[in-house]
């Protein structure tokens, strides 16, 4: 029987919204994900349910991430983790699609669902339809002895704890971060030397405090969405390893609050989002200080020359992100491939607040359900 926790079993901790209480409760899944999972002594990451050698693992050629709605999207943050740093090439479906393609894959192809609930239907289709190919078949999972759990070879728990909000928040972050232990794994298999896998470990143990004090923006995030709760376009505008959190953001709003947003990659804008910029259009731009950051500033300068409002999330004190954002929301600096985990907070709590702001029922959105398990 899956240990699937009902909203009857969880207590709402003085929180108005399970949501609510979810978002903070991400520098604790964070620790919790973390845990035991670090070997220091050889640089590198430990899991004990993937049910194959080093060996084996060490002769992946190629990974596919697979999963749907906001667990698709943590899939993209892996892509840009397991190739940068593990040089393994990563292919991400939507389940609902891999299910029914033929795509031409060698033999050492692994595939991971990632999903939080382990009861997605598109997802576990995709999972059986892969294994039944003679693919290994992992599944990235929170919900412990689900049915995706179960008819994978081998997996990781996320122990973000039960959520019950469904709108995905504690559990992306979490994605996120086994996501990046994997990389760090499959990175020291490989090409990743004993250093750089001491760094990475170093990094990710900062993560849930960089988390908790991101979590500080809540007051001014409230006042932010007080001021833009009537809109009815939003444009989420990130790249590199935060154009995922610029489609996670835009996912958000939408599931929630009602209103149509737009996740793009920022320089993507100008092949036609752009069209849509006005004063009435609010952009979020994710602009953390990094390498692309002078890219992402020029594609906010073309926004702002449109008379579009401009809120800039970013962990950069620069002067000229003041001068053109109506507000900007600050966050602690990571480097760059935890930057997913750190910047989509202000965008959880913007879309939370924006929801709240218009009467929306937060916890259980319209149309939406916590887990599909139908087709
Ligand atoms: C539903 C939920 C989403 C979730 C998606 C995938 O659509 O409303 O929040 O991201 O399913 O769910 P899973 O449990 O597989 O991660």
């Amino acid at each position: 029987q899956p240990l699937e926790v009902g909203e009857d079993q969880v207590s709402l901790e003085g929180y108005d919204h399970y949501m609510l209480k979810e978002i903070f409760e991400q520098p604790e899944a964070l620790k919790n994900a973390i845990r035991g999972r670090l070997d220091e002594e050889n640089a590198t990451a430990i899991f004990g349910g993937l049910n194959l050698t080093p060996q084996q693992l060490r002769s992946v050629n190629r990974i596919i991430l697979t999963g749907c709605g906001t667990s698709w999207h943590s899939a993209l943050v892996g892509e840009y983790l397991l190739e940068e740093f593990a040089r393994i090439p990563v292919e991400v479906e939507y389940a609902s699609e891999l299910r029914y393609r033929n795509p031409p894959l060698e033999s050492d192809t692994i595939v991971f669902g990632i999903t939080q609930s382990g009861e997605t239907a598109d997802t576990l289709a995709a999972l059986r339809e892969m294994k039944r190919k003679g693919h290994r078949t992992l599944a990235l999972c929170n919900v412990v002895g689900s049915s995706i759990a179960q008819n994978a070879d081998g997996g990781v728990y996320l122990h973000a704890g039960p959520e019950i909000g469904v709108a995905s928040t504690k559990a992306y972050t979490s994605q996120c971060i086994v996501l990046a232990l994997l990389t760090l794994y499959f990175g020291r298999l490989r090409h990743l030397s004993f250093e750089a896998g001491k760094q990475m470990i170093e990094e990710i143990k900062r993560v849930p405090a960089a988390v908790q004090e991101a979590l500080s923006c809540d007051q001014q995030v409230r006042e932010v969405a007080a001021k833009y709760q009537s809109a009815t376009n939003f444009l989420y505008l990130g790249r590199q390893y935060n154009f995922p959190t610029a489609l996670e953001g835009a996912l958000k709003l939408k599931e929630i609050s009602y209103i149509h947003a737009e996740g793009y990659p920022a320089a993507e804008m100008k092949h036609g989002p752009i069209a849509l910029v006005d004063e009435q259009t609010p952009s979020v731009f994710i602009i953390p200080r990094g390498t692309v950051y002078d890219k992402v500033m020029s594609n906010m300068e073309e926004v702002h020359a449109r008379g579009g409002p401009i809120i800039a999330i970013t962990s950069h004190d620069d002067n000229r992100i003041t001068e053109i954002a109506e507000d900007v929301i600050r966050i602690p600096e990571v480097p760059e491939f935890l930057q997913p985990i750190v910047s989509v907070v202000p965008l959880q709590l913007l879309s939370y607040h924006i929801a709240l702001a218009r009467g929306c029922d937060v916890d259980k959105p319209r149309n939406l359900a916590k887990s599909v398990t139908v087709e």
